[in-house]
């Protein structure tokens, strides 16, 4: 069973989705590390995120060995993150290690922005979740400042409102919601209600299952 969870920054989506993979017993990929670990690499080498060449030289270089780095998950990485993401070629050179680990016996979990979409269409579970701007921030900003990071709240809900623009409005698979995905809005839900509601959406498709 292939599970695709997809969503805007600190909608839940991760949260979700390993609780999921845990639940069904499933591998399961955070996509978003694959192109933070990319930024990385292109920051690392001095150079800027927006530059085609650079980043995609970095995201060839991107396997399982970077993805457990702390510093992927710094807001400064988060934004440089969202601008290699917007180049074809990154999107492409990362394309294959995602629907490899999809294609797995067994299936897979995977969370990000164009799961349900382009990496795996055929999916057997698309989730969209989604959340008010105002309490993604919120949720984020406590992230960050309990990893030590010095940001007020008004620069996390700037960013994050900069990055839901970049990512929905890139012309190559861009953040949106699948036509046959269920929607899970987790603003005012506690983590275990939003669990509860992701189970029964994918109890229910498991039980539609031929
Ligand atoms: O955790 P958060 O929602 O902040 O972001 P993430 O999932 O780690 O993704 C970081 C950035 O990578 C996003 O803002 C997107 O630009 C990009 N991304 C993407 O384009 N496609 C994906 N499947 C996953 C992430």
């Amino acid at each position: 069973m292939i599970i695709a969870v997809d969503g805007p920054l600190a909608s839940g989506k991760g949260t979700i989705a390993r609780h999921l993979a845990n639940r069904y017993d499933l591998p399961y990929l955070d996509t978003g590390l694959l192109y933070r670990a990319c930024a990385l690499g292109v920051l690392n080498a001095g150079k800027d995120p927006s530059d085609p060449e650079a980043a995609t030289i970095s995201a060839r270089k991107v396997d399982n060995t970077v993805l457990n780095d702390p510093e992927l998950r710094s807001a400064k990485i988060g934004a440089a993150a969202s601008r290699v993401a917007a180049i074809p070629s990154v999107r492409k050179a990362l394309m294959n290690f995602q629907r490899d680990f999809a294609d797995q016996t067994g299936g897979a979990v995977l969370d990000g922005r164009d799961i349900g979409t382009f990496i795996c269409p055929h999916a057997d579970v698309k989730l969209w979740v989604s959340a008010p701007a105002e309490e993604r921030a919120r949720r984020r900003h406590k992230e960050l400042c309990a990893r030590g990071e010095d940001i007020s709240y008004a620069q996390v809900l700037e960013q994050l409102i900069e990055r839901d623009a970049r990512d929905a409005g890139r012309d190559d698979a861009p953040m949106q919601c699948a036509a046959d995905a269920h929607l899970l809005n987790t603003g005012g839900l506690s983590i275990d209600a939003a669990f509860e509601a992701a189970q029964r959406i994918v109890d229910a498709a498991k039980a539609e299952r031929p």
